[in-house]
């Protein structure tokens, strides 16, 4: 029998080559990449023995039957979009891995007292549209009509871009979970960050995860000629957005756990001869507290209109979708610790900076992740990456979390 870890970073490999950019690994919500990527995997989840369905968004979901109808559901998964010159590993592992541990269930001819159903969620990084995890969102029963009539940067409405993806905008509320159904979901999912590494793990339990606000600001100043335009007579939007994201990195900068991050940026006309009228940019805040992290929100909006105000610059700063910080599910995470201690003597408790598609899910059903060591915790590059090795030991951890679940049945 082929080595389930060399098969795991072999679909890895295939998935990180379906992209909508040339030279590197983007796949944007609903784009043509994004079709192929879900043909892709649906495959591996029909060998798998799922029964595969797309939902109204574009989720992927594999369902595996538990061994008595109906039985409640545990979900496994996370999400396939990326990232713009994303890692090989930022979603797609966890939707992989957990095909892999249907592929052992089924090897195995084991019937767990619950079924599974592994999800490929449809978006989760909110690239196209600044609003994020739309796919876990519409699974919860959480995406509001509002994001349908969202656009991306070439005027696309969210809702469009669904129904050119083969979606059915009118119909996401069916594509809400049965929360009654949920044993729970469980996230396995690169580290991103470098403990797991110092401490030389393969894996990692998650205790939270850090909530977060998106922000859309515009400065609109006054577009001028570069050469006649005397200094004290600018009215420069992309000065007034640089002195605000600087500003911002010296407020984060001296707040423990708060980290604020200017991700994209669009100055308009964007000519080299031109003073730029108009900037659009976008700022992602976040830290493990709530309350630190909406009062710090509060402050950017307060600083950017100081600024505007000062060059004589109009701005407005938009919160355009905040993810409240989450704690993991304690009798999940403990059989998660249960297993990963059959596999590896020391075991690391630790916060999770990035979001996840398991914030979205906890808010309907107990969740739980499980981290996996990636080199120099690297992510967000296309130099992310995991060790088939740490691979073996992460779906053993899973198979025997599975095992554990299954004897705890009767008593969750
Ligand atoms: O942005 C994040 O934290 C995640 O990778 N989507
Ligand atoms: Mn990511
Ligand atoms: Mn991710």
């Amino acid at each position: 029998m082929r080595d389930p870890a060399a098969i795991i970073m072999q679909r890895i490999e295939a998935l990180a080559s379906i992209s909508e950019e040339a030279g590197r690994l983007t796949r944007t919500f609903g784009s043509p990449a994004m079709r192929r990527a879900n043909r892709l995997v649906a495959s591996w989840m029909c060998e798998a023995g799922l029964e595969v369905r797309e939902d109204a968004i574009g989720n992927l979901i594999g369902h595996y039957p538990g061994a008595t109808r109906p039985s409640r559901i545990l979900l496994l998964g996370s999400h396939l979009d990326t990232v713009r010159n994303a890692g090989k590993f930022d979603g797609p592992l966890g939707v992989i891995l957990a095909i892999a541990c249907v592929e052992h269930l089924r090897r195995n001819q084991l019937r767990l007292p619950f079924a599974l159903e592994v999800c490929g969620f449809a978006e989760e990084e909110g690239v196209r549209y600044q609003s994020a995890c739309l796919g876990s969102r519409a699974a919860a029963g959480l995406l509001a009509d509002t994001d349908l009539r969202r656009t991306d940067a070439c005027g696309v409405s969210m809702a469009d871009a669904i129904r050119r993806f083969g979606g059915q905008p009118a119909r996401l509320k069916q594509a809400r979970f049965d929360a009654r159904r949920l044993l729970g979901y469980v996230e396995a999912h690169i580290e991103q960050g470098p403990v797991l590494e110092e401490k030389k793990l393969a894996v990692g339990i998650v205790t939270a995860i850090a909530g977060q606000s998106r922000f859309q600001c515009t400065f609109t100043g006054r577009a001028a000629h570069a050469g006649t335009t005397p200094m004290r007579l600018r009215r420069d939007a992309l000065c007034a957005a640089a002195e605000f994201i600087l500003a911002v990195e010296h407020y984060a900068a001296r707040k423990a756990g708060l980290v604020a991050t200017a991700g994209q940026i669009q100055a308009e006309p964007n000519a080299s001869n031109v003073i730029p009228g108009m900037v659009t940019l976008t700022l992602d805040v976040r830290h493990q507290t709530d309350s630190v992290r909406r009062t710090a929100g509060e402050r950017f909006q307060k600083l950017a209109r100081h600024i505007a105000a000062a060059r004589r610059v109009n701005v407005s700063a938009q919160l355009v979708q905040q993810t409240p910080s989450v704690a993991c599910s304690p009798k999940l995470s403990g059989l998660l610790e249960r297993a990963a201690k059959l596999h590896q003597p020391e075991i690391v408790h630790l916060p999770s900076g990035a979001g996840h598609d398991a914030a979205i899910l906890a808010r309907i059903t107990p969740a739980a992740m499980l981290f996996i060591r990636c080199k120099e915790g690297i992510s967000h590059h296309p130099d992310e990456s995991a060790s088939r090795r740490d691979l073996r030991v992460a779906l053993a951890v899973l198979n025997d979390f599975l095992r554990l679940l299954a004897n705890e049945y009767g008593r969750l």
